[in-house]
């Protein structure tokens, strides 16, 4: 039995959604356990591409059980787009295949209001996605949000709409002179949402431990990364939830004893989406020539992608935070063209050389990148099956990232496709 948690090692957008869709072959449940729809999941399956924000790209394999769990926020329209898209193309047929948990909070539009007007009116922006996602987290914590167990309850709804959408509407109001929102409006709509979402609901803490007992195989799918993490991120340039290891155990009632395998996934390369420092960001035409071969657009909101090279520094940080025990390292291909390449190894701040990530956004604004060249391999990978199908060049470039990081890679992607996937070693063995 192996529990194995898929982690973003960077800024998010690594390709978790296809090694998620891999490895799901090994496991018998699969667990969304933070984030919400700020997540965008694109996976290509024969020649469709089916993007994802919400449910687990499990359910793309029938048999499987999907959990979203209570360290989740949800926004009820766009859960139930996503299950009538994946029903229309044939998956889903099985409703038991989805289970949403109880506890978790519900995004309410005016989180998406707050979130949208606070980027609008804000000196310094953080690029949210403005889906509602750090404002569902605040009332979370501020214990005025709604769970997806008050929503089923019409009095309790109801009740809540009372306490809260009175101080909602005057911030939106009078702070940001938006407009404001309407209970019956709201009351109806998310009513009918729980209506539909009801036969759902259930609790991923017993589902997953009833798993565990029964010697299933468990898949954590981690949502943005690393450093988005709203306490070991580059703050306040991060997003909301834990997207570090800790946030697995809180967000789905799962003991740390239970995790046995943490997989890291990182591009060949670095992006990164919204504000915030990023020392290695190429502002060049090579930052260009790699948004266009990476098809670097945001699957949530389509924004171009920032590009730079691999921040080895960052991904230190990441491989210790997380107790990585395997890298899954993406989009190789994408480097296939260039003559060289190179890896930051190090920063320069004020003229000192770090090794360490620094702690504070404001420090890594300042930092510089130190980089190591390496050549390219100029040729097509995209069909390589094995590490003996890459050519000398890529495999020194795989393995300097190892040495790097100190972490061995058990799986190297080199094109969108199931099939264009070295598998090195299996993390469920
Ligand atoms: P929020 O999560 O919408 O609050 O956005 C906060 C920051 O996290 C912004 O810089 C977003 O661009 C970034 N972010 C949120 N979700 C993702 C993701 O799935 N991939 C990459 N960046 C993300």
């Amino acid at each position: 039995m192996a529990n194995v948690v898929i982690i973003g090692a960077q800024w998010g957008d690594e390709g978790k959604g296809k090694v998620v869709d891999i490895y799901t072959e090994h496991a018998q449940q699969v667990v969304r356990y933070q984030g919400g729809n700020n997540a965008g999941h694109t996976l290509v399956v024969g020649n469709e591409t089916i993007v994802l924000h919400l449910i687990p790209s499990g359910i793309l394999h029938p048999g499987k059980r999907c959990i979203i769990g209570n360290g989740v926020v949800l926004d009820p329209k766009i859960f139930l787009g996503e299950i009538e898209g994946l029903k229309k193309r044939g998956y889903m047929q099985d409703d038991s295949q989805l289970v949403v948990d109880s506890n978790l909070h519900v995004i309410m539009p005016w989180h998406k209001a707050i979130d949208l007007a606070r980027e609008k009116h804000a000196d310094r922006k953080i690029g949210t996605t403005g889906r509602g996602i750090g404002p569902t987290y605040e009332d979370k914590v501020g214990r005025r949000g709604i769970r997806m167990s008050d929503l089923v309850k019409p009095q309790v709804f109801r009740r809540k709409l009372k306490e809260i959408l009175p101080e909602k509407n005057f911030l939106l109001e009078n702070f940001f002179g938006e407009a404001p929102l309407d209970e019956e409006q709201i009351f109806a709509e998310y009513s009918s949402y729980a209506q539909q979402i009801e036969k759902y609901i259930g609790c991923c803490s017993r589902s997953l431990n009833k798993a565990i007992e029964e010697g299933a195989n468990l898949l954590f799918e981690g949502a943005q990364g690393t450093l988005l993490d709203i306490d070991h991120g580059t703050y306040p340039y991060v997003t909301s939830s834990s997207t570090c290891i800790g946030g697995v155990c809180t967000g789905s009632g799962v003991a740390a004893r239970h995790i046995n395998g943490v997989i890291g996934i990182t591009k060949a390369y670095c992006t990164r989406v919204g504000e915030g420092p990023f020392p290695s960001e190429l502002h060049d035409e090579m930052g260009e020539n790699l948004r266009k071969a990476g098809s670097e657009f945001g699957a949530t909101t389509g924004r171009p992608r920032r590009c730079g090279w691999f921040d080895a520094v960052a991904l230190r940080e990441a491989v210790r935070l997380n107790g990585m025990t395997g890298l899954a390292i993406t989009k190789l291909d994408v480097l296939s063209e260039l003559d060289s390449i190179k890896i930051c190894t190090a920063y320069s701040y004020k003229g000192e050389l770090i090794e360490d990530f620094p702690r504070d956004a404001d420090i890594l604004q300042e930092c510089t990148p130190v980089y190591e060249e390496f050549p390219g391999w100029g040729s097509d990978i995209c069909e390589a099956k094995s590490m003996a199908d890459l050519p000398d060049a890529a495999k020194a470039y795989l393995a300097k990232l190892e040495e790097l990081v100190n972490c061995p890679a058990v799986l190297i992607s080199v094109g969108p496709r199931r099939d264009q996937t070295i598998q090195v070693s299996n993390p469920f063995a």
